[in-house]
């Protein structure tokens, strides 16, 4: 099977330094290697990502449509602003769970709107980092239900 994109938006490279009272103490590192050992017991494999580039994310989730078989997505910022981000996840047509480390909910007004929401199977936040293995859960049933 091809691999699951994790991508991983702005800012989101700073972990571990950021808000940690929002965040947490888990540097991106550490969330991508907790992800990889996830996905080994599910038999999935993986390509983690992260990229301060709204272009640059867009780009991978095009090529994620012949080259992935689904995504997992924290857009971080993005999440609220970017409809290409939006169009390309349409183009993608690819299982899609949408993560958040923090309930974006619970938060300033202007993290209440997702661009990503509407198009993801699934959405998660609120967990911090086990919401990826959540995530990962999620998407390793979407996929096994769609294999047969
Ligand atoms: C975030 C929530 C976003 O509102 C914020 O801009 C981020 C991180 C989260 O994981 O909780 O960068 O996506």
């Amino acid at each position: 099977m091809k691999p699951v994109l994790v991508i991983n938006g702005p800012n989101l490279n700073m972990l571990g330094l950021r808000e940690p009272d929002v965040y947490g103490h888990e540097t991106l590192a550490g969330l991508e290697e907790r992800c990889q050992r996830k996905a080994k017991t599910l038999g999935l494999d993986i390509s983690c990502r992260q990229s301060n580039h709204e272009g640059e994310i867009v780009s991978w989730i095009q090529e994620a449509r012949s080259a992935a078989s689904g995504i997992i997505l924290n857009a971080g910022a993005y999440t609220h602003t970017s409809v290409a981000i939006h169009d390309a996840l349409r183009i993608a047509q690819l299982p899609l769970i949408e993560v958040h480390l923090s309930n974006i909910y619970k938060r300033e007004p202007f993290r209440h709107h997702s661009y990503v929401s509407p198009i993801a199977d699934g959405v998660l936040c609120g967990f911090g980092g086990h919401g990826y293995e959540l995530a990962l859960d999620a998407i390793h049933k979407i996929l096994t239900v769609k294999k047969g």
